[in-house]
């Protein structure tokens, strides 16, 4: 039971106490280690000018598992027990380079300089996942450039990624390799204090319980990705802050026997993608346009869900989907749908000693038309104007188990209720088509905000769901034909 942040920097281990469990990594790297390459751009999660990796091992051989984050909300208790390498860590010399700083340089990829180390980092984590270079736009999503333009980073994305490993790197990856594995078997949680604050990271889902139990001020903290916020630019004081994110079993993501995929309640969106991805494949593009891989590689669905955003991109998908949470504490555990757990703006059933332990989501009926369409000012890092997901089972004439979740339209997620009802069951015709479209008026009333008018949010609900609707009635016509 560590009472001391322990990771591993520069080729030593650390054991940080004396610290506030609230600070950031990003300042802790600046100003106690003197790692200014590290750089704060935004200071919430934006711009990628901070971005670091974190690295630890998993599964029976050790695998080393690299994740970039955005070390301005990663607080620093939560990098006990990994490998944290920023930009000092690549190359120092102009002869002795990693291939993707080096590849920067000949691409002539930076001006201003002050992106550069972000992006590097977003690319050795490309270059060590020996990702495709097709891939270079998603792991370079999260990173912003004022100046140089994306075109010679993409260059360099190309030239860098199968370059042979740097020796220099290897050696410093064994080493921590070496560390990670010693320390694996003696993980037994974190429990740290600092004057009145707490960080307290428990291993096992009692002692989970037991805390929540016993500490109903505190507040629970999964990827810090919207919490890091309310740090960083609310200014908000959080003395008592409780992670699930070490207990194993909240981390799993995996299928029941009868087909549901269970989704621990502090799996980030990228653990649960290649497992959710079998359920929806139609789902790829919303994938990529949550945020950007540092944020989801921190980012929780369970976070997501319980934030209870009216804006969020998970709610909706997971309401058509008919997904259930599962709602835990000392007193025993629930399972509630999801349409239920929503009570008001960013209201939830989720009682003060409970925690998320997990998303239940049944599996996938046959004939499922699934298709979920996020609306934004920006195709990469925004945040939608409207969030619509369409779920429905095209058996012979009829549309049954008809779902329709959407996001901004409401405050808070929700399913439109009468336009469902006016589709179930019934054959799709142009007039049924004409019918739901206008029903979906009565479901929602939205609001004028900076991302969206009413009128906008409203017709191009109606717009979405008529294509939707007008295409698997197109795709009707065709099968018969044929
Ligand atoms: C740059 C940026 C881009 C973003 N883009 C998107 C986007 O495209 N779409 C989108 O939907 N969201 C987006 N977000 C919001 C955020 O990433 C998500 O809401 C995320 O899933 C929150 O999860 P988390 O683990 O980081 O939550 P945290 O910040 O750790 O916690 C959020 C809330 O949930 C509670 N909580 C967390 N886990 C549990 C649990 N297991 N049980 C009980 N309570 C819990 C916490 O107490 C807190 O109140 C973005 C955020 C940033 C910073
Ligand atoms: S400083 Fe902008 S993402 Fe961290
Ligand atoms: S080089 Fe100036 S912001 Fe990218």
């Amino acid at each position: 039971m560590s009472q001391t942040i322990t990771f591993f920097l520069g080729g030593e281990e650390l054991g940080v106490q004396g610290v506030s469990p609230a600070t950031t990594l990003l300042d802790f790297l600046r100003e106690h280690r003197g790692r200014t390459g590290t750089k704060e751009g935004c200071n919430e999660g934006d711009c990628g000018a901070c971005t670091v990796l974190l690295a630890h091992v998993e599964g029976p051989e050790n695998d080393l598992v690299y994740r970039a984050v955005n070390a301005c909300i990663t607080l620093l208790p939560a990098v006990h027990g990994h490998w944290v390498v920023s930009v000092e860590d690549l190359g120092q010399a102009p002869d002795r380079l990693h291939p993707v700083q080096d590849a920067m340089v000949r691409r002539h990829g930076s001006q201003c300089g002050f992106c550069t180390p972000g992006f590097v980092m977003s690319l050795a984590a490309m270059h060590l996942d020996g990702a495709p270079v097709e891939q270079a736009e998603t792991y370079i999503a999260g990173n912003l450039c004022r100046c140089t333009g994306y075109g010679p980073i993409l260059a360099a994305a190309g030239d860098s990624v199968a370059a042979p490993e740097d020796p220099a790197f290897s050696a410093k990856v064994h080493a921590a390799k070496d560390w990670l594995i010693a320390r694996r078997a003696d993980d037994d949680g974190l429990f740290y204090e600092h004057g009145d604050e707490r960080y307290d990271a428990p291993v096992t889902l009692d002692a989970l319980l037991r805390l929540r139990q016993d500490h109903p001020g505190a507040t629970i903290v999964a990827g810090t990705t919207e919490l890091g916020l309310w740090l960083n630019k609310d200014l908000q004081d959080f003395p008592h802050l409780i992670s699930p994110t070490r207990v194993s079993t909240l981390t799993a993501v995996d299928f029941r026997s009868d087909g549901t995929l269970v989704i621990g309640g502090a799996a980030t969106y990228e653990q649960a993608w290649p497992k959710l991805s079998q359920v929806i494949p139609e789902g790829q593009d919303w994938f990529e346009r949550f945020a950007s891989m540092q944020i989801r590689q921190q980012a929780t669905i369970g976070g997501n869900i319980v934030n209870a955003s009216p804006i969020g991109d998970g709610p909706p998908l997971f309401l058509a989907l008919n997904a259930e949470v599962e709602l835990a504490s000392t007193r025993g555990s629930r399972v509630v749908p999801l349409a239920a757990f929503f009570t008001g703006y960013k209201q939830t059933e989720l009682a003060s000693d409970e925690v998320l332990t997990s998303i239940l989501i049944p599996r996938r009926p046959e004939n499922l038309q699934f298709a979920a369409l996020k609306v934004s000012k920006r195709r990469d890092q925004d945040i939608s104007a409207v969030m619509a997901v369409f779920a429905w089972q095209a058996d012979g004439e009829q549309l049954t188990g008809v779902r329709l979740g959407f996001g901004g339209m409401a405050a808070t997620p929700q399913l439109a209720g009468n336009t469902q009802a006016v589709l179930e069951g019934k054959a799709l015709t142009p007039a049924l088509i004409d019918e739901a479209v206008d029903t979906l008026a009565s479901d929602f009333s939205p609001i004028d905000d900076l991302r969206a008018s009413a009128w906008y949010r409203m017709e191009v609900s109606r717009n979405l769901l008529r294509t939707e609707l007008e295409q698997t009635l197109a795709s009707r016509g065709e099968a018969a034909a044929a």
